[in-house]
C-alpha cells in the first residue's frame, strides 16, 4: 500500500518590489536563442509520511488560508502567495557551484525564488556532502552587491538593503511565506552544470540565487522539508528558474509527475526549453489552454475552468466561481509544490454532493479527519469510482484519472484529494497529485498551458 502525502503547507509569499526597469535589464542580459535544445533534470519523489501525519500537515495548510485572509485586509496589495514545499513533492537536483556540489531543491510552479541553504564554514570538512551550499568551496560564488539592478528583484529584509558602515555590501533578501516560514540571506550567482538534451553538459555562468543563512519556519525546515536543500522556483517572475533560463531555450518548460503510487517509481523530468510540443515528444497531441495573468500575484499560472462534470453530466455551478476578478481575488493556479487540490467554496460542495450520489462504495466506519468524503474498498477487486473532467478556458478537456483525486488515508481507505477554499478570498489550486501521470508545457512565450495524458512514459 502506498502512503500518500497530503498537502503541504501552502505558502504565500510577500513580495512588493517589481521594478519593470530591473526586470528589463535582467532580461536583456539573458541571451535568447531559439535553439531546440533542452535541459532535462531528473525529478524525484518522496513521502515518507504516514497518513496520521499528514493529516496533521493538512489541517494546517487550511489553517493557512485562514491568516491568509486576515492578512490580506490589512494590505493594499493583494497577498502574492501559494508558494509552497513540503511532503508530497518533487525534488530536483541541482549542480551549482565550481567544482560542482550537488543539492536537492524542491520544485515549485507557485514561487520564484531559487534559493539553497548556504554554509560559510571554511574547513566544511565535518559537513555532509549535501547538507548545505558550501559558498567558500566554489570558487565561482559571488554575491550581488546591494547597488546591482539585480537586487531589486529581491525583497529585502529593511527598506535599505545596503549596509553603509561596509565597503562590500552584498545584496540581502528576506523571501517569507504565508504560514511565517523565510528564508533569508544573499541573493548571488553561481554557475550551474546542466545536462542538455543532447547528451552535452552545459555550464550557466550565472544563475541567480538566494544562499540563504537563516532558514526558518515549519515549511522549509524539518521533516516536512524532506531532506530539501532549498526552492526551485519556477513561476513567473525574473528570478525564476525557468524565468532565468527559459530566455536561452525558448522560454517554456515542461514536466511529468508520475504516479508515486506506482511500484517501482517511474522516473520524471523537468525540462527547461524545448521546441514545440511535438519536438519534445513526438507523437503526443496536446490539449491547450491560455495562462492568464494576475498582476498582483505575477509569480503564479492561472488557468481557466469554465465547467466540471461528474460522472458525465455537467455540475450547475455558476462560471463566476471560477474567475479571477479585478482585485486579483480568485481564479485557479497550477502548482506543483501543493499536494492537493483546492476549490472555491461553492464549486467544492456541488462537486462533493454529486460524488456522494455516485459513489456505490462503502463509507468507513469512522470520518477520517479533514476529508468530507472517504470509501472503503475492502470489499471491491476493482472499486469504481466517479470520473471527473474539467472544461477549461480554450475548449480542451482536463480528465485526469480517479486516482489523481482519491488518496489512500489508510489501507484500503480512499478520499476525495479536494479541500475546499472560500470563494473571493482565497484562490484555488490545481495541485501535483492532480497533475500526475499528465505532460504540462508551460509555454510562456505563447502564454498558453499544454498538457497530454501519453508523453509521460518518454525518457
Ligand atoms: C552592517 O555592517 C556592520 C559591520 O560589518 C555590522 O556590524 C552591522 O550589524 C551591519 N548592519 C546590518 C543591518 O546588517
Ligand atoms: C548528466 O547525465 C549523466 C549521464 O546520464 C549523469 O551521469 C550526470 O550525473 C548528469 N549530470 C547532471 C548535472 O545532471
Ligand atoms: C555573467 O556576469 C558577468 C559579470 O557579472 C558578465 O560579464 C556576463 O556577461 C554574464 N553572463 C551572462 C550569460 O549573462
Ligand atoms: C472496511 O470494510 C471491511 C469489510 O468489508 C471491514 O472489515 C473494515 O473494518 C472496514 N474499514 C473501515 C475503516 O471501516
Amino acid at each position: 500500500m502506498a502512503s500518500v502525502s497530503l498537502s503541504p503547507l501552502f505558502l504565500s509569499f510577500f513580495f512588493f518590489f517589481f521594478s519593470s526597469s530591473s526586470f528589463n535589464n535582467f532580461c536583456n542580459s539573458q541571451q535568447s536563442t531559439t535553439a531546440h535544445d533542452y535541459l532535462q533534470l531528473p525529478l524525484l519523489h518522496k513521502q515518507p509520511f504516514s497518513p496520521s501525519q499528514t493529516l496533521s500537515h493538512d489541517t494546517h495548510r487550511l489553517s493557512l488560508l485562514h491568516s491568509r485572509r486576515r492578512r490580506r485586509r490589512d494590505i493594499t496589495l493583494p497577498v502574492v502567495s501559494g508558494a509552497s514545499s513540503g511532503s508530497g513533492q518533487y525534488f530536483v537536483d541541482l549542480r551549482i557551484g565550481t567544482p560542482p556540489q550537488r543539492l536537492l531543491l524542491v520544485t515549485d510552479t507557485g514561487s520564484d525564488l531559487v534559493w539553497l541553504t548556504c554554509s560559510a564554514c571554511t574547513d566544511c570538512s565535518n559537513r555532509e556532502p549535501g547538507s548545505a551550499f558550501l559558498a567558500r568551496h566554489s570558487s565561482t560564488f559571488s554575491p550581488y552587491h546591494c547597488y546591482d539592478s539585480a537586487c531589486k528583484l529581491v525583497p529585502p529584509p529593511d527598506p535599505n538593503p545596503c549596509n553603509h558602515t561596509r565597503l562590500h555590501s552584498p545584496c540581502r533578501y528576506e523571501y517569507s511565506y504565508s504560514d511565517g516560514s523565510l528564508t533569508a540571506g544573499f541573493f548571488s550567482k553561481e554557475t550551474t552544470t546542466l545536462n542538455t538534451s543532447s547528451g552535452t553538459r552545459t555550464q550557466l555562468p550565472n544563475l541567480s540565487f538566494g544562499c540563504a543563512f537563516r532558514v526558518e519556519g515549519p515549511s522549509i525546515t524539518g521533516p516536512s522539508f524532506n531532506g530539501a536543500q532549498g526552492v526551485m522556483g519556477l513561476g513567473r517572475g525574473p528570478i525564476s528558474f525557468s524565468s532565468q533560463l527559459g530566455r536561452r531555450f525558448g522560454n517554456k518548460f515542461s514536466y511529468c509527475l508520475m504516479d508515486y503510487t506506482l511500484s517501482p517509481s517511474p522516473t520524471s523530468y523537468l525540462r527547461i526549453g524545448g521546441g514545440s510540443p511535438s519536438r519534445v515528444v513526438s507523437n503526443t497531441k496536446f490539449s491547450f489552454t491560455p495562462l492568464q495573468v494576475n498582476d498582483f500575484a505575477p509569480t503564479f499560472y492561472y488557468i481557466g475552468i469554465k465547467s466540471v462534470s461528474v460522472h458525465g453530466a455537467k455540475l450547475p455551478i455558476r462560471p463566476s466561481v471560477w474567475a479571477l476578478d479585478e482585485s486579483g481575488n480568485g481564479g485557479i493556479v497550477i502548482d506543483s509544490g501543493t499536494t492537493l487540490s483546492f476549490l472555491p467554496e461553492p464549486a467544492y460542495r456541488v462537486i462533493l454532493a454529486a460524488f456522494k450520489r455516485n459513489i456505490r462504495l462503502a463509507r468507513p466506519a469512522n470520518p477520517t479527519p479533514g476529508f468530507d468524503l472517504c470509501v472503503n474498498v475492502s470489499g471491491a477487486s476493482r472499486p469504481r469510482l466517479p470520473r471527473m473532467s474539467f472544461k477549461l478556458a480554450g475548449n480542451s478537456v482536463f480528465a485526469p484519472p480517479p486516482s489523481s483525486y482519491f488518496i489512500d488515508t489508510a489501507d484500503r481507505i480512499k478520499c476525495l484529494a479536494i479541500q475546499p477554499v472560500e470563494s473571493g478570498s482565497g484562490f484555488g489550486v490545481i495541485g501535483n497529485l492532480m497533475q500526475q501521470g499528465f505532460l504540462f508545457e508551460f509555454d510562456r512565450d505563447r502564454s498558453r498551458l499544454g498538457f497530454s495524458r501519453h508523453g509521460c512514459a518518454l525518457p
